[in-house]
């Protein structure tokens, strides 16, 4: 039976987990976060020097929670998993450095992992699995993409943002009405008391050299010029600016235009599977439509558990328990972090 220990440092969550899996079904012993979400507000975005200081601080004693709670220690491991790309390069390099170098003195396999892989094997810690090939909507702070698998390993990108992610474009509206960082959750709770309905926003999409529109391709930079027309509009005639309806028209015209294109990718593609990963999946509106919209045509959703859509180690565990089937020596001990990576 496998246990891994896995570290995720590429942004501004320092987390930490221990995994394990028997016949197929994986169990996560233990998963801990220590956010900087507090420290980063003030300055309205991650600041990078801060983050790797953070982790560097947050790792060892995360791990020494995560052996308490999991009731093992290092004996007890196949291996050690951390995510090497995409994200920002310090940090990344605090949570590798740190795994590459227990792993060496532990003599276990080291397991480089790529955030995105992560967030895919997210799905595996929810109720049911999808079978292969599906449809996976990865919706992130730096990721939008519509990605055909195959199998574990084998992606094609059908879909992806020509701009800012769909996360990055919730952290920017949330800006511009004033509204905490994270964006997205600051949205999703104002918009609770808006109407969704009041404000028409463009669905922006992609031209294509025939005249048409990319049937699967994204932008959001539209949307949020539009939002801060309608901002300072308002503002120009001495309204109050409806941040509640403002928040929940956002909202509803992403959950849309993700959730039509998702759909019709799916069908296009004959995948019968629709799976729904990464921070921006925890969006209420966005579940409950893709779920609704995907059931009244006949697909099947499989939605990341809520704890699991946003950064964890737990997800990058199971994607290392993945790579430790197919690779059981692990990655190359050189393996190094890059910050971007497609
Ligand atoms: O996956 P994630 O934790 O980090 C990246 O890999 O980027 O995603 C973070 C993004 C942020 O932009 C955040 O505003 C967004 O996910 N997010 C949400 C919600 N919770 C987090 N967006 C919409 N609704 C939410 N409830
Ligand atoms: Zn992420």
């Amino acid at each position: 039976m496998p246990i891994l220990l896995a570290l995720e440092t590429s942004c501004d969550e320092s987390a930490v987990a221990i995994v394990t899996r028997q016949n197929d079904t994986t169990t996560v012993l233990s998963s801990l976060i220590i956010s900087q979400v507090a420290e980063h507000s003030q300055w309205g975005g991650v600041v990078p020097e801060i983050a790797s200081r953070r982790h560097l601080e947050a790792i060892p004693v995360l791990i020494a929670q995560a052996f308490a709670q999991a009731k093992c220690n290092f004996h007890h491991l196949s291996g050690i998993a951390a995510t090497v790309t995409p994200g920002l390069s310090g940090s990344l390099l605090v949570g590798s450095i740190t795994a590459r170098t227990l792993a060496r003195l532990h003599r276990l396999p080291f397991i480089g992992i790529h955030h995105i892989e992560g967030h895919l094997s997210s799905i595996q810690l929810g109720d049911s699995l999808p079978c292969y090939p599906f449809l996976v909507l990865l919706v992130s702070g730096g990721h939008t993409e519509l990605i055909r698998v195959n199998c574990t390993g084998s992606y094609v990108k059908l879909g992806r943002s020509h701009d800012d992610a769909v996360g990055e474009a919730f952290d920017k509206v949330a800006r511009l009405l004033k509204l905490p960082y994270p964006g997205g959750p600051s949205i999703q709770r104002i918009a609770r008391s808006g109407d969704g309905s009041r404000f028409i926003l463009p669905k922006g999409r992609i031209s294509l050299a025939n005249g048409g529109f990319h049937p699967y391709d994204f932008s959001f930079s539209g949307l949020k010029t539009s939002i801060l027309r309608v901002i300072q509009e308002l503002q120009r005639k001495n309204f109050t600016v409806p941040k509640a309806d403002i928040a929940a028209s956002f909202e509803q015209t992403v959950a849309e235009l993700l959730v039509e294109r998702t759909c019709k990718c799916a069908i296009d593609q004959k995948l019968s599977s629709i799976v729904l990963v990464g921070g921006v999946a925890a969006n209420r509106r966005l579940r409950a439509l893709m779920e609704k919209s995907a059931t009244n045509k006949g697909l099947k959703t499989y939605l990341a558990p809520l704890e699991y859509c946003t950064d964890n180690a737990a997800m990058i565990g199971v994607a290392g328990l993945d790579k430790l089937e197919k690779f059981p020596k692990g990655s190359p001990t050189h393996i190094s972090v890059v910050a971007r990576l497609d």
